[in-house]
């Protein structure tokens, strides 16, 4: 089995015979000097997976060494090693000085091991080298002054090692290095000024414990574009104006540097698109001249401003994220910054002002709906009117985060070979091949915000790399802190299900080598990680590779995830990501799939259901769209949401998602009866719950106020619903947008929670293999609901939706709305609990209730609401003492009689007693209806 697989990228590979190599006519050898050099390399090296097998014998050039390549045309009578590439190998051990002999070098390739032991100062030697990647390993010590001879070099990474001590001055000499990159290390001490005479565009040393002062002298670097530097210790000392005159400056971040003085005026530089000077002590106003039009970001937070928020900011078309919270601002909301701006496609802005002194917002503040504008913590929102309520909950948007679709479900399957994948993009649909797999990661990007801007960097990449548009597709991408933007690949060939093996070569050399330079607004890219199906090649020459694919197969860490990410089909959908949804949707019937248990509907069929969708059908109106109660030809009674313009995806995502909530069945979910997908129209169709929603009933109008046995019912059922979802749907889902009005009841007052299908799926193994414990995302929800500790670390996990339970429980208990005229339900009730009113704030339509149970759930609520996840308890803690609370109820005197024709058809499923509603413990037996079923329509499996 595992031959057969060597067997297949044998065929492809193994003739690998690289252009590099190999005169074997003439029976050339490699130079002897760097024969032993090599040797005393790899007596160095620790090499747990034995990827250096092939350095057991042979010659290095001519017989193929893993990672060695070889001039091909030789003037001495030798071969000489041109590159040794060995990215990600797991090797550890330290480097030896012998480095230094291979005197021909260009490339030393290193990136991506545990390498241990500090830099040897003989590379200096190698004066020849283009390129030393030596990031991401563990060393350590000083750096070498001689590393400072290397007057060819154009790139240095030695980022993310734990190398201290400072900069040495000889980097000076350094006289063609483009891009330094050294951040996430312990380097210290004073920048070197002299640095300035270099022709570098990138200078990346974020993450040190660099002190001292910012150099004066870098106002004449004369290619800095970027120059990133947050998380060091400038003490006390500003921020030179004259950086104000670096022209070519495209990216300025010194967040949390301990800067004081006046935010620069940056209004000369004519291309800068992104600022960061957060968390620093800067103070003063902020400058008011115009910055440029390039500009995406600008994050002044976490200071101490003074003064207006200047107009300035206006009329900047780019701009994504303006970050002016926690300083010291007064006077008005700004509210004409977005005046200017078209919101095409899914751009969007975000005006964070939290936490200032803004005490005056204009009359009919209406900002439209792709601007955020966050005004918590601010004078306005003290008794703030209903109508900026919206605007004052309190959120973190520093970073967002959204994932694009992975979704291969629709097609007939690829053949039964593991590593055969269908290229979502290709234009024959449910084509099949061999992707070429690639770890990408953005070090410095000039955005904050990827979804404007992924169709400009697929167009950017494939041109590049000199590929159809096509080929290449996003599987995932998730920011980091940096931030940096991590991205996973798949390069698929063209026209054919495998890459031969040039071009594979071709592309692992164009990017190892970082042979192309991304548009400026991209910044640096890294690479992560290289690989053929799930094979790693890490800058494996042929015969490197067959033994490697073995590695790979019983290794096996890097490519499970991919596997992974492919087979499980775990996917966040991608909205409005226009230039895909429009190819889907074009090719549509195409796919036609069936989906087993739910029924696809016509759009024909949806109109007659409703009337042509008449205003008198029309029972709610959600984030997706609006929902319509509709009459199908079997007389049926549905709910019909459909799609808003704006929130229609591409085909094949909507599909994906239905087949999804298809295999969701569980008595406290509302189930999904078809779906319509037709002529520009997107509808999901779910059984009619006759009820309506828990907000319905709790309000002051309702006719007939549930009594206590009844809401914790109702608890008890939205709490399984929501631990289903949790942790029996795969993959799992988290519903991010639990509210009382999102909780519908059935005829017998079952509750069922709904909308559970638009929610976020959840984690999905990242590219390292290791399984988050939560979804980084952007903060949505419904305020009064949201969990706070999200708003803070953006990090949803199922503790998020505990906490909008916890919420669902007060307004049970006490009848109130989340969120009234400011007040906030959690607070109010734990106001009222500690100063011992509890009973005072109790729902008054309840007219009789058991205490001791009331107590118990009221102490549950608020345990949910807790301001830190941790301390707040699982779903599965939730259920479990909602149930000892239901053991506890007295049945006989707490159920009026009008609710006992809900008792006749209970009363067998619960064991001994007169309830009239059913006993939930009776469901809660693991043989019971709570189960995911792929075949049989939902109408069959969940009893009722
Ligand atoms: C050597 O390699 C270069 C590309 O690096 C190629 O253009 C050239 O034809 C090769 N020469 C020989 C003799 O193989
Ligand atoms: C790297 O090496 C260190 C020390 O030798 C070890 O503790 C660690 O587990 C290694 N990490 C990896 C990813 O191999
Ligand atoms: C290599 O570097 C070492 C130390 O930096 C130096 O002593 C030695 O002379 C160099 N060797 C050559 C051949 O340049
Ligand atoms: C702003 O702060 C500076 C320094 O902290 C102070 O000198 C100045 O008076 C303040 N200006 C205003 C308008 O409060
Ligand atoms: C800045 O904007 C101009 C005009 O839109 C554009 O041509 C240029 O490429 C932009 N520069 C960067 C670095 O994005």
């Amino acid at each position: 089995m595992l031959e057969a697989h060597v067997l297949l990228y044998a065929a492809v590979l193994v003739a690998l015979s690289p252009y590099l190599l190999r005169d074997s006519a003439a029976h050339k050898t490699t130079d002897p000097s760097e024969v032993n050099a090599l040797s005393a390399v790899r007596s160095r090296l620790i090499d747990p997976t034995n990827s250096l097998k092939t350095w057991n014998s042979g010659d290095p050039c001519s017989s193929n060494w893993r990672g060695v390549f070889c001039y091909n045309t030789t003037n001495d009578g030798y071969l000489h090693i041109q590159k040794l590439q060995l990215l990600k190998l797991n090797l550890s051990g330290s480097l030896a000085p012998e480095l230094g002999l291979l005197s021909h070098l260009k490339i030393l390739d290193f990136m991506w091991n545990n390498l241990t032991g500090s830099i040897p100062k003989e590379i200096g030697n190698i004066t020849s080298l283009h390129l030393l990647l030596l990031n991401g390993n563990q060393l350590s010590g000083f750096l070498p002054e001689e590393i400072g001879n290397l007057s060819n070099l154009n790139r240095l990474q030695i980022d993310e090692n734990q190398i201290s001590g400072p900069i040495p001055k000889s980097f000076a000499n350094l006289r063609s290095v483009k891009h330094l990159h050294m951040n996430n290390n312990s380097l210290s001490g004073q920048i070197p000024p002299e640095l300035s005479v270099l022709p570098v565009f990138h200078l990346l040393v974020d993450n040190n414990n660099l002190s001292g002062n910012l150099p004066l002298e870098f106002s004449e670097m004369p290619n800095l574009k970027i120059l990133q530097l947050d998380n060091n210790n400038f003490s006390g000392t500003s921020i030179p104006t004259s950086y104000g005159n670096i022209s070519s400056l495209l990216k300025l971040s010194l967040r949390n540097c301990s800067l004081q003085g006046s935010v620069p005026d940056l209004s000369r530089v004519p291309q800068l698109g992104y600022l960061d000077l957060s968390r620093n002590q800067l103070n003063g106003p902020i400058p008011t001249n115009k910055l440029s039009t390039n500009i995406t970001t600008i994050i002044l937070s976490h200071n101490s401003l003074n003064g207006t928020i200047p107009a300035n900011f206006s009329g900047l078309p780019n701009l994504q994220i303006l970050s002016l919270d926690n300083n010291r601002l007064d006077g008005s909301v700004p509210s004409t910054i977005w005046n200017d701006m078209t919101f095409v496609g899914n751009k969007s802005l975000t005006l964070d002002f939290q936490n200032n002194s803004l005490a005056n917002i204009p009359n009919a503040f209406n900002p439209p709906a792709n601007v955020t504008v966050l005004l918590y913590g601010n004078p306005v929102c003290t008794n703030a009117q209903e109508s900026i309520i919206q605007f004052c909950q309190p959120q973190n948007v520093e970073q967002a985060s959204e994932s694009p679709t992975n979704s291969t479900r629709s097609c007939p399957s690829c053949p039964t070979d593991r590593d055969y994948e269908r290229n979502p993009n290709s234009p024959m649909p449910c084509s099949c091949a061999v992707p070429l797999g690639v770890g990408f990661r953005l070090k410095s990007p000039g955005i904050s915000d990827f979804p404007p801007y992924i169709k400009a960097f697929e167009i950017d990449l494939t041109s590049l790399l000199d590929l159809f548009l096509y080929q290449l597709y996003i599987e995932q991408y998730m920011w980091e802190s940096g931030p940096r933007l991590n991205m996973h690949l798949k390069l698929f060939p063209s026209n054919t299900s495998l890459f031969n093996e040039t071009e594979v070569m071709r592309l692992q050399g164009v990017l190892a080598a970082w042979e192309i330079t991304l548009s400026d607004v991209f910044g640096p890219y890294e690479l992560l990680n290289f690989t053929l199906g799930s094979y790693e090649i890490p800058g494996s020459s042929a015969s490197g590779l067959s033994k490697g694919a073995l590695v790979g197969i019983l290794m096996g860490a890097i490519a499970g995830a991919i596997i992974l990410s492919a087979t499980v089909t775990v996917l966040i959908v991608r909205r409005n990501w226009k230039y895909r949804t429009i190819s889907k949707r074009s090719s549509l019937s195409k796919f036609s799939i069936k989906i087993d248990g739910v029924k696809r509907f016509t759009f024909e069929e949806m109109a007659t259901a409703t009337n042509n969708f008449s205003d008198s059908t029309q029972v709610g109106q959600g984030g997706y769209g609006k929902v319509y109660k509709g009459v199908l030809a079997d007389r049926t009674l549905v709910a019909i949401k459909r799609a808003e313009e704006g929130s229609l995806q591409g085909s094949k995502e909507f599909c994906t998602e239905i087949e999804l909530l298809s295999r969701l069945h569980h008595r406290n979910l509302v189930s999904l009866v078809g779906y319509c997908d037709d002529s520009d129209e997107q509808m999901l169709v779910y059984e009619f719950l006759p009820n309506g929603s828990l907000r319905d009933h709790l309000s002051a109008k309702a006719t007939e106020p549930l009594n206590f046995a009844m809401r914790l019912h109702i608890a008890l059922g939205s709490a399984k619903g929501i631990l289903y979802l949790h942790t029996e749907a795969d993959p799992p889902i988290f519903h991010r947008d639990i509210k009382a009005s999102n909780i519908l009841l059935d005829s017998k007052f079952v509750a069922k929670v709904a909308d559970f299908g638009l929610s976020r799926l959840a984690p999905v193994p990242d590219v390292e293999g290791v399984l988050p414990g939560y979804v980084s995302t952007v903060v949505k929800g419904t305020p009064g609901y949201l969990d706070p500790e999200y708003f803070l670390t953006h990090k949803l996990t199922d503790k998020s939706d505990v906490y909008s339970l916890g919420v669902v429980f007060l307004e049970l208990l006490t009848g109130m709305k989340p969120i009234v005229h400011g007040k906030n339900i959690v607070r109010e009730v734990t106001m009222a609990c500690q100063s011992g009113k509890m009973f005072e704030i109790i729902d008054s339509n309840m007219s009789f209730y058991p205490s001791e149970c009331v107590e118990k759930f009221l102490s549950l609520a608020l345990k949910c609401c807790r301001e830190e996840t941790d301390s707040r308890p699982s779903m599965s803690e939730v259920v479990r003492e909602l149930e000892s609370i239901w053991r506890m109820v007295p049945d006989a005197n707490v159920y009026p009689s009008e609710y006992s024709e809900i008792s006749s058809n209970k009363m067998s499923k619960s064991s001994s007693t007169s309830l009239m509603i059913e006993n939930p413990f009776t469901s809660s037996d693991p043989s019971g209806s709570d189960h995911v079923d792929n075949n049989i329509p939902s109408a069959t499996v969940a009893p009722r």
